[in-house]
């Protein structure tokens, strides 16, 4: 068909079957391209995690079409090949850890498949140094910090070799440093292993760090676009209640004052660079 990895045509879903019900999800059409970072944003109850289970064949449309790789999420024959295809981690890391030792909490799903042990063992080391918890592979998940058990979270997605994970607010439930370590280990996953993204996140920072941004609100998806692009619109945002990356905030702050930055300023390390360029090319001091 096409280059799509994902792909919804017109996606339409209710979660109750009488006639009347509301639509959770009205025409949606988005097309997730193979190892790209998607950024899914929007207000509770705009439909993110509803969609997001379209992506794997949790939830199946009530209307419209998606595609896997081509294959139709509505085709029961194919729906073991697609959850292998897009993996999904959620909130909660408590919810999705099974076992009692990391390492066998790392093997649960491709010992589901019926994958050789051999083969298991090494998908569960390489799993596991990918989210750089190899050293923790005999301790008890339990006793782990919630950025490390999210991280036992994600080695065991991996494990299932899949070319997509859907992330559905990962962090929400993390502090600072868990934040920060499960938002490299997913850029990790999508830059260096080719998986492609889907991000649903309440974090402006980290929406900052995709390639792309869709917004939904109210079961419809009303803009997309490159960070840059999307946080550049202030006005747009503020509309919609959505929040900007903070650099983005203060960037448009010194616009307002006639100190122009660019368009492109997402983070700090790009805020200071914009400034440091401007103050060596007006009135720079280089003594110091
Ligand atoms: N299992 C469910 N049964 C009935 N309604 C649901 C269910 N899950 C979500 N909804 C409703 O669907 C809408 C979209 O929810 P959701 O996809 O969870 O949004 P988001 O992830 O953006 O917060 C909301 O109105 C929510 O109340
Ligand atoms: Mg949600």
């Amino acid at each position: 068909m096409d280059g799509a990895f994902i792909k919804t045509q017109n996606l339409c879903f209710s979660y109750s079957e009488e006639e009347e019900s509301v639509n959770v999800l009205k025409n949606v059409n988005i097309e997730i391209t193979p190892g790209e970072f998607v950024a899914l944003l929007g207000h509770n109850g705009s439909g993110k995690s509803t969609l997001a289970k379209h992506f794997n064949a949790m939830l199946l449309p009530s209307g419209g079409k998606v595609y896997v790789r081509n294959m139709d999420t509505e085709d029961e024959s194919l729906k073991f090949a697609i959850r292998q295809q897009v993996g999904m981690v959620l909130q909660n890391p408590d919810n999705q850890i099974v076992a009692t030792i990391v390492e066998e909490d790392v093997a649960f799903g491709p010992e589901n498949l019926g994958i050789d042990p051999k083969e298991i063992r090494r998908r569960v080391d390489e799993a596991l140094k990918t989210v750089d918890m190899y050293d923790y592979r005999t301790h008890a998940p339990h006793k782990l910090s919630g950025g490390q058990k999210q991280r036992v979270a994600i080695a065991g997605v991996i494990a299932m070799e899949p070319d997509c994970i859907v992330f559905d607010e990962p962090t929400a439930m993390l502090d600072p440093s868990g934040r920060r370590e499960v938002m490299n280990t997913i850029e990790k996953l999508c830059r260096q292993k080719n998986i492609a993204v889907v991000l649903i996140t309440h974090n402006m920072d980290e929406a900052a760090r995709a390639d792309r941004i869709v917004i939904m609100d109210n079961g419809e998806i009303i803009r997309e676009g490159p960070p840059a692009e999307i946080f550049s619109d202030s006005a747009f945002m503020r509309g919609h209640n959505l929040d900007i990356p903070q650099a983005s905030a203060l960037a448009e702050e010194l616009k307002k004052r006639g100190f122009y930055l660019g368009a492109s300023v997402l983070s700090p390390e790009q805020c200071a660079e914009a400034i440091y360029k401007y103050w060596r090319c007006y009135g720079g001091n280089s003594e110091n």
